[in-house]
């Protein structure tokens, strides 16, 4: 699976999003200052905090130098749609950083350093 990018869906602080050009059914994150590490420190709470799967969505794929990142495609949710409670160590929850995917309400942003130093007890 490569890094491929189609049509631009979504602006962020530090990411531009695109779904992926030959499955719609992903999305690619592109970081725009390789000084970050938004989608390293993403995929390392994805594969070490299972416990937190049911609130997020899975990062697939970020490529070695860190600066693109693959995850499902979810899709817009209300205001009202947003989950009154959620672990406290997911820090960044306004309505823009939660999609719907197989119907469920998932976190599509934690990649912050300060969820980072919430999980892992450590500066990022
Ligand atoms: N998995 C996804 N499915 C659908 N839209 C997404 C997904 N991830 C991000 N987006 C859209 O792109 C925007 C920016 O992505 P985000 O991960 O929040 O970047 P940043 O870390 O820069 O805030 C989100 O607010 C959302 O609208
Ligand atoms: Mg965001």
């Amino acid at each position: 699976m490569d890094f491929a990018q189609g049509e631009f869906i979504g602006k962020g602080a530090y990411r531009d999003v695109y779904i992926h050009a030959t499955d719609p059914g992903l999305v690619v994150k592109v970081q725009r200052d390789p000084k970050q590490d938004q989608n390293r420190r993403e995929q390392r709470i994805w594969d070490e905090r299972k416990e937190l799967h049911k609130w997020l969505v899975p990062v697939l794929k970020v490529s070695s130098c860190g600066l693109y990142l693959i995850m499902p495609r979810g899709e817009q949710i209300k205001n009202n749609e947003v989950p009154q409670t959620s672990p406290r160590c997911l820090t960044d929850k306004g309505r823009k950083n939660w999609v719907r995917l197989n119907g469920e309400i998932k976190l599509c942003d934690y990649g912050q350093p300060k969820t980072y130093q919430k999980i892992f007890k450590v500066k990022p």
